[in-house]
């Protein structure tokens, strides 16, 4: 389906990011993948080059405009103009706003939207255009309040406004932006992170609508549905995969990632 495609991604080298390279690179796409270590990014182009046809890495912070721009160059240069274009760098930790340092606030804001708006900036110029499809990862954090999450909270809202701006500023040139928001998914350094006392899982599953926690091909396979012909007239949408998470259980759900 995506054969002699290159689908790029920032943050591509583990949880969810990961599992959306692994099912663009299963459909036939040349995936490229970049984040800050070394390990990781060896490890995801292993794993998709026995998946795809060919995979590419690189190293970048996207908290570095300079670094952003070379990476996204190089991997151009190695697998051609990007078709599609997932931002999914991301850091998180449970932290209440009145102990949260100024450089913990920043470095968050830092990495989800000022490295949103870097990827995005800097990949314009390589994109296949018309036609590229760019995919914002996004968060439940950007419109349901969540205590200790202030940081992830402020960026995630950043990210889906970057989303909404983008698609009317690049729809002129056959560029559509979307978000796609992961609700609570299974076996993530997100969910480690957020689930602090582990025996509530089974709890936490029942606060989602359909049952259930999500996995990582669920959001796999609604991203490739944003990259495909199927989705050629929409862009600047905000799309859950969180089962109705986010309806209602994200907030119930704190109690339970919290311990409280
Ligand atoms: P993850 O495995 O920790 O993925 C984060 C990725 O971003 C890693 O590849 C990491 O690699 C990279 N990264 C982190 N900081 C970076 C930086 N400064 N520059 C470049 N790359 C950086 O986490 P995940 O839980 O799968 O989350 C993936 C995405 O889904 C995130 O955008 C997250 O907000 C979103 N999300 C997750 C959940 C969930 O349930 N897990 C729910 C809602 C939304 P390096 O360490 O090598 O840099
Ligand atoms: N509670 C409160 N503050 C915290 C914290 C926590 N659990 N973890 C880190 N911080 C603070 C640090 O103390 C530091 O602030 P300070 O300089 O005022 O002390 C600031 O955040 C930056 O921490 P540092 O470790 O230097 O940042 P980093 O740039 O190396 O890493 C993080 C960024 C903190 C987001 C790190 O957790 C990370 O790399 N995360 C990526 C993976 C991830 O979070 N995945 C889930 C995605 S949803």
């Amino acid at each position: 389906m995506f054969e002699n495609k290159h689908v790029l991604i920032a943050g591509g080298t583990s949880g969810i990011n990961l599992g959306i390279a692994k099912g663009f690179a299963a459909a036939g796409a040349k995936v490229s993948v970049f984040s800050r270590k070394q390990d990781k990014v060896d490890a995801a182009v292993a794993a998709l080059s026995e998946l795809g046809p060919q995979a590419h890495g690189g190293i970048a912070d996207v908290r570095e405009p300079e670094q952003v721009k070379a990476t996204i160059a190089a991997a151009a240069a190695a697998q051609g103009p990007i078709d599609v274009l997932v931002s999914g760098a991301a850091g998180n930790f449970l932290a209440p706003a009145v102990t949260m340092s100024p450089n913990a606030f920043g470095s968050v804001v830092g990495i989800d939207l000022n490295g949103t708006f870097h990827v995005l900036r800097f990949a314009f110029e390589h994109l296949t255009k018309p036609g590229a499809s760019i995919i914002n990862i996004s968060a439940p954090q950007a419109w349901v309040p969540m205590v200790a999450q202030a940081h992830v909270c402020a960026a995630k809202a950043g990210i889906d406004m970057l989303t909404k701006t983008l698609a009317m500023e690049w729809g002129p040139a056959g560029v559509r932006v979307n978000s796609l928001v992961p609700g609570p998914i299974e076996g993530t350094e997100g969910m480690d992170r957020l689930l602090v006392d582990k025996s509530r899982k089974a709890a936490l599953a029942k606060t989602v609508p359909l049952g259930r926690l999500g996995q990582v091909e669920d959001c796999a396979d609604v991203a490739m549905f944003l990259a495909s012909d199927a989705a050629r007239y929409v862009s600047g949408v905000v799309l859950p995969v969180d089962g109705g998470w986010s309806l209602g259980g994200a907030t119930i759900a704190m109690g339970h990632m919290m311990g409280g």
